[in-house]
């Protein structure tokens, strides 16, 4: 297992639509592995193929349970998944580790449906709720290329990327100046 190096914008592959995965082997136990340590390493509770470079239709994901008595899922590897059913609305202050440090309220379906298949290439069902189904959405988008800042309205949009434009510049300043100091 291993942790991979994380894409971040304005990276293109995260513009890049996935492929269909079609072989359900060992490598692809391993990348989902992989994604899985990558992702409980930066303390993310998704992951898409896209964020290590993979233009592929596959996704980790491990999100805690909003209510007590819902059992939790725990980790689950999504391969080719597909929304059949959405249902609702709401809104969640989304973060990404694509945009370091970039939090922004996003409008999406409060219930979702998906189909999917496992690490083994067997077809699943998922329906999910809250918290679950924001991140599932936002994972299905970066498989399809899209990423948060794609879902807000045009002024907002433009806003959120000139705002991680600057929280980018800051954090590369800081490395800067750490280097500078460690010479
Ligand atoms: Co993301």
């Amino acid at each position: 297992m291993a942790v991979l190096k994380i894409r971040t914008w304005p990276d293109p592959i995260l513009k890049q639509k996935g492929a269909l995965v079609d072989r359900f082997d060992e490598d692809l136990r391993r990348i989902l592995e992989d994604m899985a340590e990558t992702m409980y390493a930066y303390k993310g509770i998704g992951l898409a193929a896209q964020q290590v470079g993979l233009a592929l239709r596959l996704l980790v994901c491990d999100v805690p349970p909003m209510d007590e008595k819902d059992k939790p899922l725990g980790l689950l590897y999504i391969v080719n998944p597909v929304i059949v059913r959405r249902e609702g609305e709401i809104t969640w202050n989304e973060g990404c580790l694509s945009f370091p440090g970039l939090e922004i309220d996003v409008r999406r379906s409060e219930m979702v449906h998906v189909a999917y298949q496992n690490e083994r290439g067997e077809k699943k069902d998922l329906i999910a709720r809250g918290l679950l189904a924001v991140c599932l959405q936002h994972e299905i988008d970066h498989v399809d290329g899209i990423v948060f800042t794609d879902r807000l309205p045009p002024l907002a949009r433009k806003m959120a990327l000139r705002n991680y434009e600057r929280l980018r510049r800051e954090a590369q300043g800081r490395e800067v100046s750490q280097k500078d100091l460690s010479s």
